[in-house]
């Protein structure tokens, strides 16, 4: 059924193409709608109901998280709850300062201007938008040699929000120039379970309440592959079983496409099997991981380890990395030190 390719991409937090398309009709488009994330969203509702009632543009915001968890999907309910136009770019597809003056220049009185990726700026182009971001001016070149002059065109205040999987690599200067920063937190099995119920409803396929829950155990934390593994099921459900999605049928589906119990995928299992077998359990520093598994650093401390730490499998202790009691358990290496004792935060 699923080679390792597939394997590794149902359960990837990166948006493929058929995400992409898909994932446009499930997109809550209310806040009230977005489950989860509580204390992000009460700070919001706040800043979205002062900004509205003293008729300003909102503060910037800067959001970040792990992929997959809504970062894109707040930024268009920002706009939406604010009332206002919603303009969207990334990081790498905004290449020249050119581009950027243009979208700008453009960008009417209090409406967002969203940047994905806003890591991935070029820097000439990020020091562009500080001026923007900080006086809604843009400080434009004309002309070449001693007769070149600065201009300084004037922008309407408008909200810039920018999204990063990357928190470590937004510069200092950058994430000075947002007001509100905000982190998303992967998301725990009940809320996992409501999207997936929601989800079901816009999709019309009848789900049991302990279907749902097998299905929201295994996607990582994260809403994008809630969705993904639910497509899945769905489709098993309709060939194989009248079109419903009861605990069985999801159970039996989500192992034939070899989604582990937990979600985990390939390289969970490359930091686990690391640290449990070629460290003896730890501690170990995140930069011995990560040469030793060929990622960088950054990126397992803040695409990977979070779900490993929420599962309970790996523990982060001030001399390094440290695999639980269930970690032996689940991957079956036997203890040579033993693991530390550790409630899992998610089960
Ligand atoms: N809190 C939530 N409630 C319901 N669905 C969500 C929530 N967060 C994300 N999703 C769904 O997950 C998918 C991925 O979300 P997205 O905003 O693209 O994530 P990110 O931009 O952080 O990678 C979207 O289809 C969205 O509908
Ligand atoms: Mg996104």
């Amino acid at each position: 059924m699923a080679g390792n390719a597939d394997k590794g991409r149902l359960v990837s937090a990166l948006a493929g193409d058929e995400d992409q398309q898909l994932e446009a009709g499930l997109r809550p488009r209310r806040l009230a709608d977005f489950t989860g994330q509580a204390r992000l969203k009460e700070v919001l509702q706040i800043a979205i109901d002062a900004a509205r009632k003293r008729g300003e543009a909102l503060d910037h915001v800067l959001l970040y998280g792990p992929p997959g968890l809504g970062k894109t999907t707040l930024a268009s309910i920002i706009a939406q709850e604010l009332d206002v136009p919603f303009t969207q770019t990334s990081g790498p597809v905004l290449q020249k300062k050119l581009d950027l003056s243009g979208i700008l220049s453009g960008i009417m009185h209090r409406q967002v201007f969203f940047i994905d990726e806003i890591h991935r700026l070029l820097p000439d182009v990020e020091e562009m938008l500080y001026t923007a971001l900080e006086d809604f001016h843009l400080d434009i070149l004309i002309g070449t040699g001693p007769g070149a002059r600065t201009h300084s065109i004037p922008l309407q205040t408008f909200t810039a929000i920018g999204a990063t999987t990357r928190q470590g690599l937004v510069s200092a200067p950058m994430r000075g120039r947002f007001g509100l920063v905000l982190r998303l937190n992967l998301y725990d099995v009940p809320e996992l379970t409501r999207i997936v119920k929601r989800s079901a409803k816009l999709l019309d396929t009848p789900i049991d309440d302990d279907g749902a829950e097998e299905i929201a155990r295994r996607a990582r934390g994260t809403p994008r592959i809630v969705n993904r593994l639910l497509r899945r099921v769905r489709d098993y459900a309709q060939v194989r079983a009248h079109g419903h999605i009861t605990m069985a049928v999801a159970e039996t589906a989500l192992d034939l496409l070899e989604v582990d119990r937990f979600g985990l995928d390939e390289i969970d299992q490359k930091i686990m099997r690391t640290v449990l077998e070629k460290f003896g359990g730890g501690p170990v520093g995140v930069n011995t991981i990560a040469a030793s598994i060929g990622e960088e650093p950054e990126t397992i401390e803040e695409v990977y380890e979070p779900y490993l730490i929420q599962l309970g499998f790996l523990h982060r202790s001030p001399r390094g990395r440290i695999a639980t009691e269930r970690a032996y358990d689940y991957f079956k290496v036997p203890r040579r030190f033993g693991g530390v004792e550790r409630q899992p935060e998610l089960f």
